[in-house]
Parts: structure tokens; C-alpha cells; sequence
């Protein structure tokens, strides 16, 4: 149990255009400051930029996840339905097993807020010891899809074997259900 080590977190951004600097990248950014700014437990962040497409999407996930340890990966961009939006593709490739319910709170938490939202394939699976998180681009949604979920991140990644982390309770109260009182001799 990789127990008291600073957790690996890190943040791909997939974009075309932020990819071969045509644009700054905002999601990447926004994703890694909600991150330091919810987080309270040791940290290492690694940011990275690749094309659209699943194959560079893949590509990136095995070596942050097997090649750097990281613990859990947030993927901005390219989960929409147009021509290069092959992120969730890219994730199907290199997963172990999907966690829908990521996908089902996102979408309901975003859905209040813009229906386009509908349009939208975010969603969450493991590999190995890493978990992986799919967001859109856009900061504003960025942080609403992280806000859904991230109650439950901190569990998830102890059962998964990823560094333990802890969060700031004004910000995402993190849910791990109380152990089972062992029973009498
Ligand atoms: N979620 C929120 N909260 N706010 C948004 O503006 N945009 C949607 C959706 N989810 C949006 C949102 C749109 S228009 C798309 S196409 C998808 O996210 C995918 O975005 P991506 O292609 O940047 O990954």
C-alpha cells in the first residue's frame, strides 16, 4: 500500500489546437488549480498536452499511468461528438473496467446547468492502480463535473491501491464509508 508518499495526479489535455499551440490551454490549467486548491494531502502534478484522437489519448494514459504511477488522471477535451472527439475511445482502449456512475452524475450535474451537456461522454474507469476521469474542455463545465463526483474520489482510490488522499471539507466533503466494527471474540 503506497501509504504516505504524495499522491501522483495527473492532468491530460487533449486539444488539437492547444496541442500545436494555436490556443492557450484553459482546461488543463483550470483542472490542476481545482485540484490544488480542494486536495490538502501531498501532492506531485504532472500537466501534459496531446492531439485529439484515441490513439494519442491512449498513448498518454499507459505512460502516465504505468510509466509515471500516477494515481488518478483527469482527461480535459474531446469527449464531445464531433469528427476528433476520441477521447472516451482512447480511455475504452487502455481501461481495465469503466465506472459509469461518473458519467451518470456529470451529465445530470452539467444538464442543469446547459443542455448541450447531453451531448457529452465524460466518464471514469481504472487501470492498474490509476484512476482515470474524462472532463470536457471547458473550465467553467471543469469544474462542475468535478464538484459531482469528487466526494467519492478519495475512496475510490483507496480501493484501487492509489495513494491515500485527503480534501478540504468546505470544498468536497470526501465519503469513506466508516469500517465495520469487528465483531467479539
Ligand atoms: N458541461 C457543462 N457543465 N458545461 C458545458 O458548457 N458543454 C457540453 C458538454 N458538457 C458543457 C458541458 C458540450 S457542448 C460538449 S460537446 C461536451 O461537454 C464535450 O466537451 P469537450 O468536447 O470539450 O470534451
Amino acid at each position: 500500500m503506497p501509504e504516505g508518499r504524495p499522491a501522483r495526479l495527473a492532468v491530460l489535455t487533449v486539444s488539437d489546437r492547444a496541442s500545436r499551440g494555436a490556443y492557450a490551454d484553459r482546461g488543463g490549467p483550470a483542472a490542476e488549480d481545482w485540484l490544488r486548491a480542494t486536495i490538502t494531502s501531498p501532492i506531485e502534478v504532472q500537466r501534459r498536452i496531446v492531439a485529439d484522437g484515441a490513439e494519442s489519448v491512449s498513448a498518454a494514459l499507459t505512460d502516465l499511468a504505468d510509466g509515471w504511477g500516477a494515481d488518478l488522471i483527469l482527461v480535459t477535451g474531446g469527449t464531445g461528438p464531433a469528427p476528433r472527439d476520441r477521447t472516451p475511445e482512447g480511455v475504452a482502449a487502455v481501461i481495465d473496467f469503466d465506472l459509469p456512475g461518473f458519467g451518470e452524475a456529470m451529465r445530470a450535474a452539467s444538464l442543469a446547468e446547459v443542455p448541450t451537456a447531453i451531448l457529452s461522454r465524460q466518464g471514469a474507469g481504472v487501470r492498474g492502480h490509476s484512476l482515470i476521469i474524462t472532463l470536457p474542455g471547458n473550465p467553467g463545465a471543469i469544474a462542475t463535473c468535478l464538484t459531482a463526483v469528487f466526494a467519492a474520489v478519495p475512496y475510490g482510490l483507496d480501493l484501487i491501491g492509489a495513494a491515500r488522499v485527503e480534501t478540504d471539507p468546505a470544498r468536497i466533503r470526501a465519503f469513506r464509508p466508516k469500517p465495520k466494527p469487528e465483531p467479539n471474540p
